[in-house]
């Protein structure tokens, strides 16, 4: 039977306990023992259901005082022994050499995109960024592409509403860049684009491209042709050849495909295609309210995956995009 002078007993004999305990191992062990979940005072605490109902609340009432009393007991015991311990620690040997610290860095998109940047920046372009999300009219009407052309089928691009979508091309930021500032203008624009297509070594539903736009009074497809041949040479090396083959987009007129003559380390070469560019068709100028009868100009769309694929023949396009740091590291 539960009674008052065994809680009494229990009092005593826990904080006799308390007294002798000397190290942070004792006194947990104490606290399990006495406070703990299946402890002395908690089952103590059980056997008020036990009790005839008018011993009930001076039994409880003891029991809980107790309880408080232990607690305050142990977490001032803890305080104290807490103190000691600093003391006992090994002394911290300042000698020994520090673990290293493995710093980050960039990942090879970031560092190639500035590299890009910086290179067309000596040949004086600035650089512009443009949203991810975007309207039809920067990803497609303002850029001459059609209603019914088949780039805007709704399967080739992610819609986010009927008119709001992932942007499919970094285009979008020549007709946000025209919009913003009258010719002459001189600009690169770097960014991510998407498209649904089927992840293989070769394609990715996210991937960079890098826009280039030049427009002023006079501006001649033997400046695209330049330019273009002058930053491959820059990025790639002297020794790579450029070729324009026609082509066909909406927004230039005449277009071209750009392709690069790349030499292998084992001797061998081959042309590898860059990107699209052409001259930028009027109608777009006449869309952001340039004069198309005064001002001409050249636009380009490079694949920068591509670009660092070959530059560091790297053989699959999820490799960029996988995130291992084991193949990252290496760049
Ligand atoms: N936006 C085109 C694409 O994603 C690439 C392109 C072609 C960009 C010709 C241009 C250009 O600026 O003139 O396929």
């Amino acid at each position: 039977m539960a009674s008052t002078a065994e809680l009494e007993q229990l009092r005593e004999e826990a904080a006799a306990a308390l007294a002798g305990v000397a190290d942070a191992h004792a006194l947990e062990a104490w606290r399990v023992r006495y406070l703990g979940m299946k402890g002395a005072v908690r089952a103590a605490l059980g056997r008020i259901k036990s009790l005839p109902p008018e011993q009930r609340r001076e039994y409880g009432r003891l029991a809980n005082e107790i309880k408080r009393g232990l607690t305050a007991a142990y977490e001032k015991r803890k305080a104290e022994l807490g103190a000691g311990t600093t003391r006992r620690v090994a002394p911290v040997d300042m000698t020994l050499p520090g673990e290293p610290l493995r710093l980050g860095h960039r990942h090879i998109i970031t560092q190639t995109i500035e590299e890009i940047v910086d290179i067309f920046a000596r040949m004086g372009f600035t650089v512009a960024y443009g949203p991810e999300v975007e309207d039809e009219r920067h990803n497609f009407e303002a850029l001459n592409i059609p209603e019914a052309h088949p780039a805007r089928d709704p399967l080739d691009n992610f819609f986010i509403t009927p008119s709001v979508m992932l942007r499919s091309q970094t285009s979008t930021v020549q007709i946000r860049v025209m919009e913003s500032q009258p010719p002459p203008v001189r600009v690169v624009s770097p960014g991510r684009v998407y498209r649904p297509d089927t992840v293989d070594a070769t394609h990715s539903f996210m991937f960079h491209q890098l826009e280039g736009l030049y427009v002023d009074e006079g501006v001649s497809m033997a400046d695209l042709k330049s330019d273009i041949d002058q930053f491959c040479k820059v990025y790639f090396g002297p020794e790579v050849r450029t070729r324009f083959r026609p082509s066909f987009f909406p927004f230039t007129e005449p277009s071209a495909e750009v392709d690069m003559l790349f030499h292998y380390e084992d001797g061998s070469s081959a042309w590898i295609e860059l990107g699209g560019c052409g001259m930028v068709d009027p109608n777009v100028l006449d869309a952001v309210g340039y004069d198309s009868e005064r001002y001409t100009g050249w636009a380009f769309g490079l694949g920068i995956e591509r670009m660092v694929m070959r530059k560091y023949n790297i053989p699959d396009i999820r490799l960029l995009f996988e995130n291992d740091v084991r193949f990252l590291r290496q760049f």
